[in-house]
């Protein structure tokens, strides 16, 4: 049975920073950040919306009823959760009038939580084929403000829907995973901002990818021959840019040439949002599928969360792909965001709602919001 993924939205705050207006206020030269880093944009979240908000959006942009009909799981991955017990799948049930006879949950590891995920969702419609399972991603990346991480902060949701004979990406059941207790990147319970050995963290990402590449390998005696495309997490695109760099000199020219052109293609949404954690390397998949993927493609996906999980798996590019994704909604969509000043994104940055806030709806633009907190809960509408 063909299981993979048959639908996939995506879900980005209106608000952007431009990149080279942030590195003059940082006094760092431009060419840092756009070619260094590999940014050009930044989206920020406003206060109403928390990873709940964003993945109802990104849900919302592909379910129907049908779906809604058919589901048999939800599973979000985040690592931006805004309760330390009940999941952000809990409190998606009302906002997409799911059905209560699913199994929803919350999977956190990093930026790995989506393939957690999706795994689990494979598994899950391997033993219930008339089943469908709804992953999600979504994130609000902060370093905080005047640090070395604040070029790769970013903010969005990816979903997606799991099935059998999946219209998008076949996942192909090859995979590669490992684990290791490493402190590249973590965040401690009390702070809204994550800390980073920033350095060390690419280097444990590079290595990642290397052990695992050399594992695949060896599991499906594959060489890169077998894939036209290979797919990154992307907490900023010059990270997958050196991942992709320890082949070039081990493949041939040609191969090195493609994959080199194909990464760019897959990396052009993510420099104009930044990193999603979780839904980076789906936001690169989707960048790829609107940018230039061919049905039948062999892909190669990388998937690391610190801390630090890895997984390298493969999966095939679906014939008539472009007719599941609404290519121009998604351009539309980066396109019609408003750029915002670097001092009204410093001043975004600092508002955080307590106990006793009441969002007032006439200032909402967005479908999905935080409405209110009360007795310390957060409670969540949508416009009508
Ligand atoms: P930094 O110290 O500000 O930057 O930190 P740098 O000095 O390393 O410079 C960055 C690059 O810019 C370098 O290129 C410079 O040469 C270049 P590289 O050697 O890397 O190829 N550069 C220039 N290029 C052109 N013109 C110039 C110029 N000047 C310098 N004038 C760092 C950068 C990414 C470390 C920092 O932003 C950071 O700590 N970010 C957060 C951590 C992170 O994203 N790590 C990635 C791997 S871990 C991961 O992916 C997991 C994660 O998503 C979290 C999760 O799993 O949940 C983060």
């Amino acid at each position: 049975m063909d299981i993979g993924i048959d639908k996939i939205g995506f879900y980005v705050p209106k608000d952007y920073i431009d990149i080279v207006e942030l590195a003059k206020r940082r006094d760092v030269d431009p060419n840092k950040f756009t070619i260094g880093i590999g940014q050009d944009k930044q989206a920020v979240p406003l206060p109403h919306q928390d990873d709940v908000t964003m993945a109802a959006s990104s849900a919302d942009s592909i379910l129907t009823d049908e779906d809604k009909k058919d589901l048999g799981m939800l599973i979000v991955g985040t690592e931006s959760s805004v309760d330390e017990s009940k999941s952000t799948a809990a409190f998606l049930m009302d906002l997409l009038d799911l059905p209560e006879d699913i199994r929803a949950y919350e999977i956190k590891q990093a930026c790995y939580g989506a393939t957690a995920g999706l795994q689990a969702a494979y598994d899950f419609v391997s033993l219930n084929p008339d089943k469908k399972v709804l992953v999600i991603a979504t994130d609000i990346a902060r370093y905080g403000i005047k640090t070395p991480g604040e070029v790769t902060q970013g903010a969005g949701s990816v979903a997606m829907l799991i099935s059998q004979n999946p219209r998008v990406l076949k996942l192909n059941h090859e995979s590669v995973y490992m684990t290791k207790n490493v402190g590249d990147f973590w965040r401690p319970t009390f702070s809204k901002t994550a800390f980073a050995r920033g350095k060390f963290s690419n280097e444990v990402y590079v290595n990642f990818f290397q052990t695992l590449w050399t594992k695949f390998q060896d599991k499906y005696s594959v060489t890169a021959d077998d894939f036209s495309t290979m797919l990154f997490h992307i907490p900023y695109t010059k990270m997958g840019t050196k991942a992709l760099r320890t082949l070039e000199g081990k493949v041939s020219d040609e191969k090195y040439t493609e994959l080199t052109k194909h990464y760019q293609n897959s990396i052009k949404f993510s420099r104009d949002v930044g990193n999603l954690y979780t839904g980076s390397l789906y936001l690169g998949l989707l960048s790829y599928l609107v940018n230039g993927a061919k049905a039948n493609e062999n892909v190669l996906m990388f998937s690391y969360g610190s801390g630090a999980v890895g997984e390298l798996f493969s999966a095939k590019i679906q014939p008539g792909f472009e007719q599941v994704i609404d290519k121009q909604a998604l351009i539309d969509m980066l396109n019609n965001r408003q750029k915002i000043s670097i001092d009204d994104y410093e001043k975004i940055y600092q508002i955080e709602y307590k106990n006793d806030t009441i969002v007032d709806p006439s200032t909402i633009s967005d479908k999905f919001y935080l409405s209110e907190i009360k007795e310390n809960e957060r409670i969540y509408k949508k416009l009508k």
